[in-house]
């Protein structure tokens, strides 16, 4: 009798005993700075059933199994001692982030994103020299982006869009040399682009109040950056040739800037990957850029409703990657090389609201109409533009060797 009950109580015991070695498990630092990160959460803000109503206190927030506490919301290591992610479902928490953060020193990922939470981004946050992946996106914080930023030296993903950020973008970002995404899309953020971090492969800050041109200082050396995003800032000056030889470049809005040029070199190796360009609602002069045809596998050109002048050139009717151009709201002249209307839905787009002379009406291309004459003139000179139209009513495919003006 007694052998049995001796050994059903070592194993109670036992039992008890790895239980409370689990339960006390994780460090006080961290539960120290868990509670005080639900603390700063207004508590009316927390729904029944939420990640962040499971944190339960009475409880140890990494010890096993977690059936009715910190259900969700983060993970802990093997060993039930560290938190290494914070991932906030999207519940309404309306509060501000406590700067006690900093002391989860083993955070790999930390991710608020889509909720209320507002006040500034704590300086702190520098301490989380493991965090691989920052995302504050779609809240209300606002102020400045610390510099101490540049010392989250794992940081390989920082999405702080939507939310009311401001001030100017600090040089340190240049220090993280891991990071290939970073997307600070609507925020208030102005001044110039600063020197950006080299392994970028992802930069989009949409939506802002940039200012200042587009510099080989920012962009020296990022030899990894597929997309670029900074449609909707003010922006100005030309956008240099080098720009678009960066190597592996694929997709570039800049759109609704104030660029007044653009220059654009041939592509430096036969394997440049861009494929979309759009420059819209600038105030870009002069001519349409040719050598952008000489581009492999670009698809998709917008140069809309800038300040573009002289005739569409035949290399662009001739490019067979292109699927869409938008080159209307300009001051584009002549005729438009007649193989753009020689295979119905060969490419979408507008060259609509232009100066050309003659345009066929019964192609999508050619809608909406032209601009009126008395605009044009003033654009061209009144002689100039008297010319042309003579010369298009002589011999209208004349500037189109096209087989089509046969
Ligand atoms: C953005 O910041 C600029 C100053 O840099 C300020 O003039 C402007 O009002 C701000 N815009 C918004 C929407 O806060
Ligand atoms: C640019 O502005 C126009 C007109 O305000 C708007 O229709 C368009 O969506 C904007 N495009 C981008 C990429 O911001
Ligand atoms: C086209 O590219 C070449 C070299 O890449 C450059 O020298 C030339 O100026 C460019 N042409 C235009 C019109 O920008």
């Amino acid at each position: 009798m007694l052998k049995p009950h001796l050994s059903t109580f070592l194993l109670f015991f036992l039992l008890q005993f790895s239980l409370s070695t689990v339960r006390s498990a994780t460090l006080s630092a961290d539960i120290t700075a868990l509670k005080a990160l639900k603390a700063a959460v207004k508590p009316s803000t927390i729904p029944p059933s939420s990640c962040l109503e499971s944190w339960d206190f009475s409880s140890d927030p990494c010890s096993l199994p977690r059936l009715t506490h910190f259900i969700c919301g983060l993970t802990c290591s093997p060993d039930s001692s560290r938190v290494v992610s914070i991932t906030l479902d999207s519940q309404g928490y309306s509060g501000t982030l406590t700067p006690l953060v900093s002391q989860l020193t083993q955070l790999v990922i930390l991710d608020l994103g889509q909720n209320f939470f507002y006040g500034t981004i704590p300086p702190s946050l520098s301490s989380l020299t493991q965090l691989q992946s920052l995302s504050l996106r779609t809240n209300s914080f606002s102020g400045y982006l610390p510099s101490s930023i540049g010392n989250l030296k794992s940081l390989q993903e920082l999405d702080l869009s939507a939310n009311s950020l401001s001030g100017y973008l600090p040089n340190t970002l240049f220090s993280l040399s891991k990071l290939t995404r970073l997307d600070l899309s609507f925020n208030n953020f102005s001044g110039q682009l600063p020197k950006l971090p080299p392994n970028l492969q992802t930069l989009a800050i949409k939506a802002n109040s940039l200012s200042g041109s587009i510099s080989k200082l920012s962009f020296n050396g990022l030899t990894q950056l597929e997309t670029l995003e900074l449609s909707a800032n003010s922006l100005v000056g030309v956008l240099p040739g080098w720009f678009f030889q960066l190597p592996s470049l694929q997709q570039v809005n800049m759109a609704n800037n104030s660029l007044i040029g653009v220059e654009i070199w041939k592509p430096d190796k036969e394997c440049s990957e861009l494929v979309a360009v759009d420059l819209g609602f600038n105030k870009i002069e002069g001519y349409l850029p040719v050598n952008i045809s000489e581009y492999p596998v670009l698809a998709s050109l917008s140069l809309r409703y800038n300040r573009l002048r002289g005739p569409i050139p035949l290399e662009f009717s001739q490019k067979g990657t292109l699927k869409r151009l938008y080159l209307d709201g300009n001051y584009l002249s002549g005729t438009p090389p007649a193989g753009f209307f020689a295979v119905p839905g060969g490419v979408a787009g507008s060259f609509g609201d232009n100066c050309l002379q003659t345009c066929p009406a019964s192609s999508q291309l050619c809608l909406p109409s032209q601009k009126p004459g008395s605009v044009c003139k003033q654009m061209y000179g009144r002689c100039a533009w008297i010319n042309a139209r003579r010369a298009v009513a002589v011999k209208p495919q004349a500037r189109d060797g096209d087989e089509n003006s046969a």
